[in-house]
């Protein structure tokens, strides 16, 4: 069989968050890698299915969705953007709508580029947002994302709870990491942290985040690579961590244009991981969005490869609850490895 990550990609377009700079990088060919073997061993217990709600604050809001669109209230702005779950009708009218300051139009697929227009009047490219008393930038990026995922910090709230529970120095791995928010949440709460991002864009958009929460004292090494490349890298290093998170695109490209597909690589990038949780590990920490899966697919993955580790492997979806009506709507699914 040959190497998941030799083999022929279709022509797909760069997954969800990879700023341009980087859509443009070379068709890869990447590094000779075996599928994971089965591993012996007593499989954690199991939790599921768990569902892990955001609910509505001053920060965010999901203030209603419908008709294909949500409408959600980002610190000061109010934002429209298409919502393929949100198959029922709005609850409020039209003209709460359209009172909005930014509306992202065009391409409908999750991975579709548009643009966003700005009904009020010009807006920037960033604006000020908060979380937990962390100040950070919201962003309007092409593909629909506005720099944060706000059900993320179901994850954020649960690992901020275990790096300060730990009573110990804690070391953190957030492999694409994005804008940098778990990252700081992690060193907030007093973990030393290693983010890792393919694209310099957003590693340059996290550093920012990190001077905007006055952060910088904090032990955070800022990382431009492949993620599977680190993982590897680090195996062979002997670096180990406590507390891994991994919140992969369905598709995106390392910097030197080596491909991620999420199908084809999570099994290997989940074995290596498992290879870097230092002998006294909290968590590890999955979360999958934009695939046409089930949460107990990436819950059996996670589990059969924390064989022999002990704890609990705990899966679901996590969710944003709507302020108006009440509904919920589905964002990814996660599955996470904790240690008892
Ligand atoms: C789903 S986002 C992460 C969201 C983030 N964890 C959060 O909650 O805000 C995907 C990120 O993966 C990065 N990425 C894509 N392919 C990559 C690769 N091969 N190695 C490392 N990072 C990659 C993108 O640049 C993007 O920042």
């Amino acid at each position: 069989m040959k190497p998941a990550r030799n083999r022929k990609r279709g022509n797909r377009p760069p997954g969800r968050n990879q700023p341009p700079a980087e859509q443009a990088a070379a068709r890869p060919v990447g590094g000779e890698r075996q599928r994971p073997a089965f591993r012996q061993g007593e499989l954690p217990a199991e939790r599921l299915p768990i569902i892990l709600e955001v609910g509505p604050d001053e920060n965010y809001a999901l203030i209603d969705s419908g008709d294909g669109e949500k409408l959600e209230r980002f610190g000061e702005y109010r934002v429209v953007r298409p919502e393929g779950q949100a198959i029922w009708p709005r609850a409020l009218p039209q003209h709460v709508w359209q009172n909005v300051d930014a509306v992202f139009t065009g391409d409908t697929d999750e991975e579709g580029l548009g643009r966003w227009r700005f009904p009020r009047q010009p807006l920037g490219e960033t604006w000020p947002m908060r979380h937990d008393g962390i100040d950070y930038l919201g962003r309007f990026t092409s593909f629909r994302h506005v720099g944060v995922f706000p059900e993320q910090a179901s994850h954020w709230r649960h690992m901020a709870g275990l790096i300060g529970a730990a009573g110990r120095p804690v070391k953190v791995l957030n492999l694409f990491g994005y804008t940098g928010l778990a990252s700081l949440v992690a060193a907030e709460a007093g973990a030393e942290v290693t983010h890792v991002d393919a694209s310099k864009k957003a590693i340059g958009w996290a550093r920012e985040n990190q001077a905007i929460a006055r952060l910088e004292n904090k032990p955070v090494r800022w990382i431009c690579e492949d993620a599977m490349r680190f993982a590897e890298r680090e195996v062979r290093r002997g670096n180990r961590y406590d507390i891994i998170l991994l919140d992969p695109p369905a598709f995106g490209r390392g910097p030197k244009g080596e491909v991620w597909q999420l199908f084809e690589d999570l099994p290997e990038m989940v074995a290596l991981c498992r290879e870097i949780l230092s002998d006294r590990a909290l968590a590890m920490v999955l979360t999958a969005y934009a695939v046409r899966s089930s949460f107990f697919s990436i819950h059996g993955l996670l589990r059969g490869a924390m064989a022999g580790k002990g704890g609990v492997v705990e899966s679901g979806e996590l969710i944003i609850r709507e302020e108006t009506a009440g509904r919920a709507l589905s964002t990814s699914m996660f599955a996470r490895w904790v240690a008892q």
